[in-house]
């Protein structure tokens, strides 16, 4: 059995979820899903980014302890998660003091083989990116997005990152899908072509206090990226003593580790954790894939700042959980940026499922009930057409192509593959016609109907992952109560799983088509 280990950024606790964040989260839980239905031993992690200026920040504006401003934050982004059917395995918190021991104890290790060390610094710190940047790193005296810097001069403690930038252009250029998509390889790549600064991985606690403390030097804590990178080795073991069998299991032996992130953290998870590894002497992850931004209807990324923000919940409002998932997986191309409006969710939604899925489920349904007593029909011995043998070696086909697209990390095609075989489906019964035959020659049209409903049951043990409430009740309609995971996956990609006889219930609408109008769009 492989291993399948995806994790998420970590979100910063200075505000609640929203639309960009969710899109990060149920992608990964997408791609998590359909690893446990393929049978891999999978670990699906997500969780909260607690420490840092900005979270402090936030408390002091709330006029709360910052521990308890996260604990209530993390609340929040759980029910969030909860929601939106995130089925993670563990939720992460940086304030946990496992993970406080874990990193003091990698911090100690690196601090006693001399890979960090003391000097001053002096430079210019952008709080909201929680980065440090040169003088010329800065345009017009702000950060490269436009962020405002503030003037920092003090002592702190470095890591050697510059140490690691040969190992670690080398095993960029050794491993193509290291970093996905190419281009965000590419451009790591470029910047790798100037030589590496060291890595200031200290705040002395006069200035910041809300962070993990430098095992070395109480006067300090640790640098917030630094701490955060590190959660998603120490959810696995990693430093902890009692832990070294996960550890092993999970992180150095299975080369298996995925991380999915948006493209404004490449630098952070493509330069500074992997050489953060290669010091600590740990496997580096086998994919580090940087999907883009969710837009808003101006095309313009989703910001607080432009209050251009759109909360999940407004959105689960207007078309319910697994159609907004489904747009999201299946309109916007994993790498790229894509917009979402409520013109857009309403067109595909109707379009994919209410229009294809749906009418292909209601008509199929309707048929069994009025002609077949609510009976799979028994196709055995009826011979098949040339049109029924293309369809079934279609239909049998499209779980191995979902797969190697997931596994690709290229869910919208995944999607489309499903997509075809529904569109061919109902083109399938336009031109077979069982509400017609069905008066002439019953058996024929049983068989015809058969072959939906089996496409049906594939369709819907594909689509699971994407729409895991919806797709269950369409399994339950046509009397395939679904168990995701091993004992299921070979069976979507064999034929005549249901059996003659087999209970068919008139399906309920399960995609009511969406009136635009009626929405606030
Ligand atoms: N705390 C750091 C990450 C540490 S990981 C060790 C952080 N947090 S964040 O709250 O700012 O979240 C950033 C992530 O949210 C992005 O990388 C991306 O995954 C997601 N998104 C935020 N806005 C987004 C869009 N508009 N569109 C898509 N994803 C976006 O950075």
């Amino acid at each position: 059995m492989s291993h399948f280990y995806i994790t998420t950024p970590i979100y910063y606790v200075n505000d609640k979820p929203h639309l960009g964040t969710a899109y990060s989260t149920i992608t990964a839980d997408v791609l998590a899903r359909y690893h446990r239905l393929f049978g891999d031993k999978t670990k699906f992690l997500t969780g909260v980014d607690e420490h840092g200026q900005k979270v402090q920040q936030a408390a002091a504006k709330r006029g709360i302890d910052p521990q308890k401003h996260c604990d209530e934050l993390a609340e929040v982004f759980k029910a969030a998660w909860l929601k939106l059917n995130i089925s993670c395995d563990q939720f992460f918190r940086t304030t946990d003091a496992f993970h406080k021991t874990a990193v003091q104890n990698v911090l100690q290790k690196l601090w006693d083989a001399g890979d960090i060390y003391a000097d001053t610094y002096e430079g210019w710190y952008c709080v909201s990116e929680e980065i440090f940047y040169t003088e010329k790193d800065l345009v017009n005296g702000k950060t490269p997005t436009g962020k405002d810097v503030e003037k920092v001069t003090e002592k702190n403690y470095f890591f050697k990152m510059s140490k690691y930038q040969k190992a670690l252009i080398e095993h960029i250029e050794k491993n193509p899908k290291f970093i996905c998509p190419e281009n965000r390889r590419n451009e790591v790549l470029g910047f790798l072509r100037q030589p590496l600064t060291d890595l200031c991985i200290s705040r002395p606690k006069a200035r910041l206090s809300w962070g993990i403390e430098i095992p070395f030097d109480h006067d300090y804590v640790t640098y917030v990226w630094f701490d955060a990178l590190l959660n998603y080795a120490t959810a696995v073991g990693i430093a902890q003593s009692g832990r070294e069998k996960e550890y092993e299991e999970w992180w150095q032996n299975s080369g298996q580790t995925h991380h999915l992130i948006g493209k404004d953290i490449l630098i952070t998870h493509c330069v500074y954790w992997p050489t953060m590894l290669m010091a600590f002497g740990a496997a580096l992850p086998k994919t580090i894939f940087a999907h883009g931004w969710v837009l808003n209807r101006d095309n313009e990324k989703m910001s607080k700042s432009k209050g251009s923000v759109m909360a999940p919940d407004d959105m689960v409002a207007f078309v319910g959980v697994d159609p907004l998932r489904y747009y999201l997986v299946k309109e916007i191309h994993l790498g790229n940026d894509g917009p979402v409006s409520h013109e857009l969710i309403a067109g595909r939604i109707n379009n994919d499922l209410a229009n294809n899925l749906g009418n292909l489920l209601s008509r199929t349904t309707n048929l069994i009930d009025k002609f077949f007593g609510g009976q799979a029909p028994d196709v055995s011995k009826v011979a098949l057409d040339e049109k029924t043998r293309s369809l079934i070696d279609r239909a049998v086909s499209t779980a191995n192509q979902v797969k190697s697209r997931i596994e690709d990390f290229e869910p919208s095609l995944a999607l489309e593959a499903v997509v075809q075989l529904l569109n061919e489906t109902n083109k399938f019964l336009e031109e077979k016609a069982p509400w017609k035959t069905v008066k002439t020659h019953l058996v024929a049209a049983g068989a015809d109907l058969y072959c939906a409903l089996e496409v049906l049951r594939i369709a819907g043990g594909l689509l699971w992952p994407v729409m895991p409430e919806k797709m269950t009740a369409l399994l339950e309609t046509i009397g395939c109560p679904y168990k995701a995971g091993v004992e299921t996956w070979p069976s979507l990609s064999k034929w005549g799983v249901i059996a003659a006889g087999t209970k068919v219930q008139k399906a309920q609408p399960l995609f009511p088509r969406i009136d635009i109008e009626k929405s606030d769009a």
